[in-house]
Parts: C-alpha cells; sequence; structure tokens
C-alpha cells in the first residue's frame, strides 16, 4: 500500500527561526516525500509547528520515532502511564502530587545535552493550555556563534566544557514540589560528561554554541573564575532578542524543535492555571 502525500503549506514565521506547518495530519503515517519535506523544514527552521494536531500519545510517538530512536527522561515518575516514551511537562498537582515535570525548562537549556548522546530533537504536544501565559522561547545557536566576536569565537572553539543534570537541581528542588529527590539508579544515569563548547551540526555542517545556563557548569583547561567570566558572557549573548522566538501556544500546537541548533526556555504559567505537554524526545549523536 503506497501512502498518499498530503497538501500542506510551510510558511516560515517572521523571526529569527521557525516555521508553521498548515494543513498536515499526523494522525496518520507521513509518505516519504511528505517526510522529507518536514525534515528539511526543520533543518532549515529549527522549530516547527504543526498546527492543529488532534493525536494519541501512540500517534505522537510513531511520528517522533521516524526521526531516530526515542530517549526516556530519568525522572521516571514523569512517564505517562503505558508510554514510558512520553514525558508529563505539567504544573497540575493530583491529590497534592504533580502528574508531570512542572518546572521543565526553568533556565535555558538544551534537552539531554547531560548525557554523552543529547537529544537530536523534541516535540512537545500541547495537551492543556493556560489563559495566559505558558509561553516557549527558542534562541538561534548558530546565530549566536556567527555573530559572536572573532577574538571570542577563536577562543571558544576547541574548548570543552562539563554539562551536569544536577548542576542546578538542589535551586529547583528548593523551589519547587517537582523535583524528587533522585535515587541511586537515577544518579548514575546523569553522570557529567563533557561536550564542544562549539558543536558542529551532523546534518547541516552549521557550527552552533553549545553551552547553557542550565546544565554547563564549567570550561575544561581553563581557571575557575575565568571559565565562570566566558560562561556567563557566551549565555548572555546567545539569548539577546535578536536570537529568539517566543512561541505563543494555539490548541493542539505540537511543536518540534532542534536541541542541536536552539536552547530553549520556559517563559512560566500561572500556578493557579492548568497545563499539560506530552514531550517526545529524539536520540542525537555525540556532539562534535
Ligand atoms: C521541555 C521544556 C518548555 C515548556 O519540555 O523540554 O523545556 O515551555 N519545556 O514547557
Ligand atoms: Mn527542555
Amino acid at each position: 500500500m503506497t501512502i498518499a502525500t498530503q497538501d500542506f503549506e510551510i510558511r516560515p514565521f517572521d523571526a529569527a527561526l521557525g516555521a508553521e506547518v498548515v494543513g498536515l495530519d499526523l494522525s496518520t503515517p507521513l509518505s516519504t516525500s511528505d517526510f522529507q519535506r518536514i525534515h528539511r523544514a526543520h533543518l532549515d527552521h529549527h522549530v516547527v509547528v504543526f498546527r492543529d494536531q488532534r493525536i494519541t500519545p501512540a500517534q505522537q510517538i510513531g511520528f517522533s520515532r521516524r526521526f531516530g530512536p526515542l530517549q526516556i527522561h530519568v525522572l521516571d515518575q514523569f512517564q505517562l502511564p503505558g508510554h514510558p516514551e512520553v514525558l508529563v511537562v505539567s504544573n497540575v498537582l493530583e491529590a497534592g502530587k504533580p502528574i508531570g515535570l512542572g518546572d521543565a525548562g526553568r533556565f535555558w537549556h538544551s534537552d539531554l545535552s547531560y548525557k554523552e548522546k543529547p537529544s537530536l530533537g523534541s516535540l512537545l504536544h500541547a495537551r492543556e493550555l493556560p489563559a495566559e501565559g505558558g509561553d516557549t522561547l527558542f534562541a538561534n545557536m548558530h546565530a549566536a556563534w556567527a555573530s559572536l566576536p572573532v577574538d571570542l569565537q577563536r577562543k571558544v572553539e576547541g574548548l570543552r566544557a562539563e554539562h551536569t543534570y544536577l548542576a542546578r537541581y538542589a535551586e529547583l528542588q528548593a523551589r519547587s514540589p517537582w523535583r524528587p529527590n533522585l535515587t541511586p539508579e537515577q544518579i548514575a544515569q546523569v553522570r557529567p560528561v563533557l561536550q564542544p563548547v562549539v558543536r558542529t551540526h551532523p546534518e547541516t555542517g552549521r557550527k552552533a554554541l553549545f553551552v547553557s545556563e542550565h546544565f554547563t557548569t564549567r570550561v575544561v583547561g581553563i581557571p575557575e573564575d575565568e571559565s565562570r567570566a566566558l560562561l556567563a558572557e557566551l549565555f548572555a549573548h546567545s539569548v539577546k532578542p535578536q536570537h529568539v522566538y517566543r512561541h505563543q501556544w494555539q490548541p493542539h500546537d505540537l511543536v518540534f524543535w532542534d536541541n542541536r541548533a536552539l536552547l530553549h526556555l520556559a517563559a512560566g504559567t500561572p500556578d493557579h492555571l492548568r497545563r499539560v505537554m506530552y514531550r517526545t524526545t529524539i536520540e542525537g549523536d555525540v556532539p562534535a
């Protein structure tokens, strides 16, 4: 059986990154040529917003898998029951207990940069949106690299930095109900790793800065105070307004971003409003 090609449009945003896809239905498998159009759009725009997706978790998983194997988040307490590949991102408490990770994205980061194989990309599906707030911001790390002063480019190229899941865990734990104490098994899954400060995108060959305020703790091989100052400078530069697109969610949006090219941040949701999102996370390669 051949799969019919769908009639859909890809509309780039008038912004530092991003495009929306209108008229595509991800509840059925994509034809090869449709898949290739989406793959190309993802590489070109870094964020692809699929509008109006009435999809089940299984359909989200199926579509995500076409890009690579899926990664299971270390916080297994926030898996969607029956679907370990889905991380529930939500501020909702049921009977006083969190149903998901409520402070995901509290600081700028690239998903799973603390793993030897960080994420290629993540897909976040809006299941329940707040009447206000809940935006997600994305920063273009190719643009951040390209606009870095040449002396700074020379200085950081070739350097490596440590990324640690635990870098700011205690700080998050102190202010939210969503950070359980980690078990020894969980801690063993998130040992610190070294990553290049500047990575080359494996599919496009473009360079990108690859450090974040959430997970990057130090640059290797330079004194501690210099490392701290350098990272602060890179963080501040990365998320300048001209590099950033702010996503205001519409009902049933499925947003697919490239963790190799972007950082992202949750703007936050007022406590009294409910937000429920389902995330799938695709494994990428070892950054180089
Ligand atoms: C994530 C994340 C941001 C948000 O799910 O990886 O960072 O706005 N989410 O929910
Ligand atoms: Mn994230």
